[in-house]
């Protein structure tokens, strides 16, 4: 089999990851994967149950009961299935956004759901995005990319998108969360949020999406012959 194109797009919540990663896998005709609703899944799964994230013995107790598997409809949007149900939309709040990445620092979870990730880019040209894609779970990436924003800018986008779908939104809670988050991603003991010595950063926070995209796009066709 020929060898895969892997694109790691890793950085911290709110950096614009998903929106600029599922633009270019549309452009590049590539596979997009959200491994953040991956851990996702796994806490709202944990949070039916009632088991902390925090829990470690909870957690090791039923993570076994879990099957996650990933599916992509026509329109190429990507499906989180728990145990056969889709939950796609239900793993979309900040109660879950904390609690996975609380849970997301257990090695038992990250263990469980490193070849799941590793399997789509060994069969599909992918564009990954999450915190330890160029780090751990794809270290041989071909283009790995850093995304990042000042907090400011991040929480200020989150409230706009909250906004934008009828939410409701505070930007002083909306960035304290985000503070909180980054602080966790970064400072837990495996597979921390962190740049790979050889992924370019990208700031965006003055750039807009199709600046970003289009920086992107010229690493990408420096290192991947069309
Ligand atoms: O990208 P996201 O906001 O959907 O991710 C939710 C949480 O999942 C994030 O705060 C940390 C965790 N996560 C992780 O630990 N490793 C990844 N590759 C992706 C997400």
């Amino acid at each position: 089999m020929a060898k895969t194109v892997t694109i790691a797009i890793d950085g911290p919540a709110g950096a614009g990851k998903s929106t600029i990663a599922r633009k270019l896998a549309a452009e590049l005709g590539y596979y997009y994967v959200d491994t953040g609703a991956i851990y996702r899944t796994v806490a709202y799964f944990l949070d039916l149950l009632g088991i902390s994230p925090k829990d470690l013995d909870g957690v090791s107790r039923y993570i076994d009961e879990l099957t996650v598997e990933i599916e992509y409809d026509e329109a190429g949007k990507q499906h989180m299935i728990m145990n056969g149900m889709d939950v796609t939309d239900e793993i979309r709040t900040p109660d879950i956004s904390q609690k996975a990445s609380l849970v997301s620092a257990h090695a038992v979870v990250r263990d469980m759901l490193l070849d799941m990730q590793r399997d789509v880019a060994k069969k599909h040209n992918v564009i990954m995005d999450g915190r330890d894609i160029g780090t751990v779970v794809l270290p041989r990436a071909t283009v790995k990319i850093f995304l990042t924003a000042s907090a400011e800018v991040r929480a200020q986008r989150r409230c706009d998108e909250m906004l934008a779908k009828g939410q409701k939104a505070n930007l002083q809670q909306v960035l304290k969360d985000i503070q909180q988050r980054d602080h966790q991603d970064m400072t837990r003991a495996v597979a921390p949020l962190k740049q790979a010595k050889d992924a370019v950063k990208v700031d965006t926070s003055d750039l807009d999406i199709d600046g970003v995209v289009a920086a992107i796009k010229t690493i990408i066709a420096g290192k991947v012959k069309a």
